[in-house]
């Protein structure tokens, strides 16, 4: 098992990473300050309810924890206003208080959605993360959670961090192919904004990756975290460094958000915006030359796309930018790589380039 520390101003907590994780998690919860007579509210989603559930649940109360529980839909649907609201209800009905702990059993979406229940329930209840994904690496470290409006994704939410994250590698194995490949993408993300040598390794060993080998899994994990906890330390509510985790995000979000959330996985759509921002990179700094080519080669090893399955327009993509947080009234600010396993905020970046860079990925 691998330990990471995440050392926050107001709290700490541990992320841990391993095989057979879930089988020992009465252990480590109590090891984290957990207490048999605190209940417990697990909140998971349908599929992963499947593989998973029954065996934590039955392993806790075997403990002798009281363990409650909740499935919501899978899928970003259940990231809304009626889900929450409906699991707060349910929350009321078990009877939790300010010592309940709830449990985030599942992808980005239920740890997203299932943070954000506790950090509201009575003004903010304890929770842990158990990543079900590749791509929740990214989504259980650092305190984000969030439900989305309909006029907007992740618009309600908060800076809440959880008590533990407790990730076991063995659930990957579950995981439909497309999802892996997904998760890929904010895995290479997190080498390519902070640490050459893990974009180095991504390369060498995407075969026993891509075969679901639990040790290299287990090692890309950690290595992925140690970078988004080495920048959410330095900037917890996202004031300033936090910022380079949306390296590709702009216009991966402005992909996600022309075509609906339908078209796309997240990984997908980021993908393709990192291809997007290298091609940016090398035409703002000269000393990123070669980066789209290499960019493009690994991503496309892990599966993932480098550029639109069918073209989008162009224009709605610019409107989308437009409208996002990252463009000020001085202009618009791109996550850019000046130099390989570097990157920099680049405020006014020109129109003119984004929309060559749009071209590129096959916009139109
Ligand atoms: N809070 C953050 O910092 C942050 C960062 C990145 C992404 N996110 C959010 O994360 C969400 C995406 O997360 P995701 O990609 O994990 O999606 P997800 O939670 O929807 O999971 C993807 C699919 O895989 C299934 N699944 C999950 N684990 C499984 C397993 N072990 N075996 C079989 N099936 C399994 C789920 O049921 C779902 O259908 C988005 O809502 C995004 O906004 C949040
Ligand atoms: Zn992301």
């Amino acid at each position: 098992m691998r330990k990471l520390e995440v050392s926050l101003p107001e709290q700490s907590y541990s992320i841990l990473i391993g095989s057979g994780l879930l089988a020992k998690l009465p252990n480590l919860l109590e090891m984290q300050g957990v207490q048999k007579q605190d209940r417990l509210f697990l909140i998971t989603d349908d599929q992963v309810a499947i593989h998973y559930l029954e065996p934590v649940r039955r392993s806790l109360s075997e403990s002798g924890f009281s363990i409650d529980f909740a499935i919501v839909p899978h899928g970003e649907q259940s990231k809304c206003v009626a889900t929450y609201e409906s699991l707060i209800g349910k929350l009321i009905e078990a009877g939790c208080n300010r010592k309940s702990v709830i449990l985030a059993l599942g992808g980005g979406v239920i740890g997203d959605l299932a943070g954000f229940v506790a950090a509201t329930y009575m003004r903010g209840i304890r929770f842990f993360q158990l990543p079900t994904t590749l791509l929740a690496h990214d989504s259980s470290v650092g305190g984000k959670v969030a439900i989305n409006h309909i006029l907007g994704k992740n618009i309600m939410g908060a800076f809440y961090q959880p008590k533990g994250v407790i990730y076991d590698v063995d659930t990957l194995q579950t995981l439909s192919t497309r999802e892996l490949q997904s998760g890929f993408a904010e895995v290479i993300k997190h080498g390519l904004i902070w640490d050459h040598s893990f974009v180095d390794w991504l390369f060498q060993n995407k075969e026993e990756l891509l075969s679901r080998n639990s040790l290299y899994l287990t090692e890309a994990i950690e290595r992925a975290c140690a970078v988004k906890v080495a920048v959410v330390s330095q900037d917890e509510t996202e004031q300033g460094i936090r910022a380079i985790l949306n390296y590709g995000h702009t216009i991966g979000h402005a992909i996600e958000g022309t075509t609906s959330y339908s078209a796309y996985t997240h990984g997908e759509a980021i993908s393709i915006g990192m291809v997007g921002s290298a091609w940016m990179s090398e035409k703002i700094h000269s000393s990123s030359q070669g980066l789209t080519k290499m960019t493009e080669e690994l991503l496309t090893h892990f599966g993932l796309p480098v550029k639109l399955r069918t073209p989008l327009s162009e224009d709605k993509l610019m409107d989308y930018l437009r409208r996002d947080k990252k463009h000020t009234s001085t202009g618009f600010i791109f996550i850019l790589s000046p130099i390989y396993g570097q990157v920099r905020i680049n405020e006014h970046v020109p129109e003119g380039l984004i929309r060559q860079a749009l071209h590129r990925i096959g916009a139109c």
